[in-house]
């Protein structure tokens, strides 16, 4: 079997990791005789050094006709004084929009093997997967800075949010739930926000709409409970599912959890066509070119990559078991480092490439 992927390295550690996901990606195909051909392309910073803008028309043509989109990081503090428009994150948020990838899967797992590098004490089974609504609200929503008539600067924007945006991401939802214990939370801040009072309405009528989804608990929770919620005892959550803003913020939170948000991957998906894969962290500009990026989120995100997007469920938990057997023998990149006994600080390329001998 062929596939064609679009790798994105984009800027920072995301070069750096993107490498190390695709030994592993080339490990795997040799091992399961597949044939994977990577086409690099320019998105972030480097775009706008390269091209002058983030996202070039060439990448979103070869992303649409790639089968899957693995993205590194894009940003860094030299971009960070342009005009919105000519930032690196507008590429990222413009890839999202350009492959519809309206639902983000952000998986929030604890390994066993990394309970000490937990911010909880006793964190008990951390199992959940927070389902982002990624191409509405406030991220994509009118937006303005002015001087208002009383010559004060202003800038707001705006959350929207249309019901069919919502029912299908609640359908997506309710479709990983069936898959796993058969419990959502829907998060929103219906108390305040219109937006979230039609999210409410919508998230409970998709519920009813089919009678597949009997089977589902679903319950709604205050984001700033969920917050709180989720650093109290997050063993009570299995999927959530919330709006752009909520779930950026909630993930970043949630990732915590799993010992570094360096652990976190993350699945873009969209109703029918190509899927894009990366990690929820950012390029981390600090550590860039020192080899010393935590790759694990990276080349989790392959492993979704390979389940999602070419239904190789085998393959990809074949990486997901390297990846704890890595853990279990004591690696750690420094992220995820508590200084334990058994345990030892290795690189990113060290990582990648004991992913890759645990494979087998
Ligand atoms: C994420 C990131 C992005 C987001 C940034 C880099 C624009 O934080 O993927 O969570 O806010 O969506
Ligand atoms: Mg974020």
């Amino acid at each position: 079997m062929k596939k064609n992927i679009a790798v994105i390295g984009g800027d920072g550690i995301g070069v750096e990791i993107t490498v190390e996901a695709r030994k592993v990606l080339n490990k795997i195909a040799a091992k399961f005789n597949y044939e994977f051909n990577y086409t690099d392309v320019l998105m972030g910073g480097i775009a706008i050094d390269e091209t002058g803008v983030p996202l070039p028309d060439e990448t979103v043509k070869v992303c649409k006709n790639s089968d899957a989109v693995l993205l590194g990081a894009v940003g860094g503090p030299k971009w960070d004084t342009g005009p919105g428009h000519l930032r690196p994150e507008a590429g990222l948020l413009g890839i999202r929009a350009a492959l519809g990838l309206f639902a983000n899967l952000r998986p929030v797992k604890l390994f066993d093997v990394l309970a000490d590098a937990c911010v909880l004490k006793n964190p008990g089974k951390i199992d959940m997967v927070i389902v982002r609504e990624l191409i509405g609200g406030a991220y994509f929503g009118k937006r303005e800075t002015y001087t208002d008539d009383s010559g004060a600067r202003a800038a707001y924007d705006t959350m929207l949010y249309r019901d069919w945006e919502i029912e299908r991401i609640a359908k997506a939802a309710f479709k990983l739930a069936l898959k796993r214990s058969g419990n959502v939370y829907s998060v929103d801040k219906a108390n305040v926000l219109d937006s979230s009072r039609l999210w409410r309405e919508v998230v409970h009528a998709t519920h009813t709409s089919n009678p597949e989804y009997a089977k589902i608990t679903l319950s709604d929770m205050l984001v700033d409970n969920a917050a709180m919620q989720l650093v109290r005892d997050p063993s009570q959550f299995d999927v959530i599912v919330t709006e752009n803003l909520f779930g950026d913020i909630l993930s970043d939170e949630a990732s915590v959890l799993t010992g570094s948000l360096g652990m976190l991957p993350s699945a873009s998906v969209s109703e029918s066509g190509v899927g894009l894969y990366e990690p929820c962290h950012g390029s981390a500009p600090d550590i860039a070119g020192q080899n010393k990026a935590n790759p694990l989120a990276m080349i989790l995100s392959a492993a979704m990559m390979l389940r999602l997007s070419f239904d190789m469920d085998a393959e990809a938990a074949a990486i997901e078991a390297a990846v704890e057997q890595v853990l279990a023998k004591g690696f750690r990149t420094g992220d995820i480092y508590r200084g334990l006994e058994g345990t030892r600080v290795v690189g990113c390329s060290e990582m990648g490439d004991l992913v890759v001998d645990n494979l087998g």
